[in-house]
């Protein structure tokens, strides 16, 4: 009896040092482990593969622009699309991935309308193992719980707008912002660089939101042009679609092109056109045609093959001097 007690305790201490000595297993790091792999692998085409794009809305020309890029791509690639259109609200994006993760998509791209309020639906999706890749804008949620983010550094937009605003008042000055949609990762980088960047003698008069539209930017302009009537330098605008609302009211106030100087974002025909007309001194890009970059790296994924943690798009600044010969060129 006293042998068996023994050999069973031998046993037990043999197999928890055994235990013990097992590697860790690492937790799954997306990048580089086998989520979203798919049956396919590693001979999977684009056209085993099911794309859910819960696009945020329809408010701005780079959104419908966006919109178009994963639209035409997947036509052309034979990428099946789950499209939707969430109309900015977040509740319509998560029941959009929820179906999707229902459906057994292969991958979901997810643009974020805001940074905050993601991690129960990416915890579903990577339950289900869905990767998640994270386009345009960011979330706050830890990188573990998304395979990768694609899109634009919206703190360097911020900052090139602080740049160009830094040169078109050498001798400091009040501007006004009208930034995009409140807890976006879009408005909320776009404001951080440009505080961080614009030079101590020139003065934020006011910051109120547009939510990224036109419609809502109009009353916000024609407010401030009658509040700090005499007293504006500047606008900075956090995107083109806006900018062209500040125009018409900066016309109604009886504002000359240039008397007020504008830095905007975006970089669409619009823009352009403003550039032409005399209304904005300076355009930072933002490249909204992320179809094909979000499809390829879709692909690596359900082929088992590593991919980047951070994909950040190169942009540039458009000025007045080139705009009428790009103009033809703009995509968007
Ligand atoms: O997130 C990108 C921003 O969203 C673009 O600057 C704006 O036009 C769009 O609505």
């Amino acid at each position: 009896m006293y042998r068996i007690k023994t050999i069973a305790f031998l046993v037990i201490v043999f197999t928890m040092i055994l235990a013990a000595c097992q590697p860790a297993v690492p937790a799954t790091k997306a990048s580089e482990g086998p989520i979203g792999k798919a049956s396919c692998a590693p001979n999977c085409t684009y056209k085993d593969m099911t794309l859910c794009y819960p696009q945020l809305g329809a408010e701005s020309d780079w959104r419908t622009a966006n919109t178009a890029s994963f639209k035409e791509t997947a036509d052309q690639l034979g990428v099946k699309l789950v499209f939707s259109d969430a109309q900015q609200k977040q509740e319509n994006q998560i029941s959009a991935m929820r179906s999707c993760i229902q459906q057994g998509v292969s991958v979901i791209a997810l643009p974020p309308v805001v940074e905050t309020g993601w991690d129960a639906v990416l915890q579903e999706a990577k339950d289900a193992n869905i990767p998640v890749i994270i386009v345009d804008r960011s979330v706050s949620a830890d990188k573990s719980m998304y395979v990768s983010h694609i899109g634009s550094d919206m703190v360097l937009e911020g900052k090139k707008a602080g740049e160009e605003m830094n040169k078109l008042l050498p001798n400091g000055g009040n501007v006004l912002e009208i930034s995009g949609t409140t807890g976006s990762g879009a408005a909320v980088g776009r404001a951080k660089g440009f505080r961080e960047t614009l030079n101590k003698n020139i003065t934020i008069l006011d910051s109120q939101t547009g939510n990224f539209n036109p419609t809502e930017a109009k009353p916000v302009a024609e407010a401030f042009l009658k509040k700090y009537e005499g007293k504006i330098d500047g606008f900075f605008i956090h995107n083109d679609g806006m900018a062209q609302a500040v125009v018409e009211a900066m016309k109604a106030a009886g504002v000359k092109p240039g008397d007020i100087k504008m830095v905007s974002v975006d970089g669409t025909r619009g823009g352009f056109q403003m550039m032409i007309d005399g209304w904005v001194q300076a355009d930072v890009e933002c490249n909204p045609l992320l179809g094909p970059q979000v499809m390829e790296m879709a692909l690596k994924l359900m082929n088992g093959e590593k991919i980047e943690a951070e994909v950040l798009t190169n942009e540039t600044t458009y000025y007045p001097d080139k705009a009428a010969e790009l103009l033809p060129t703009r995509k968007y």
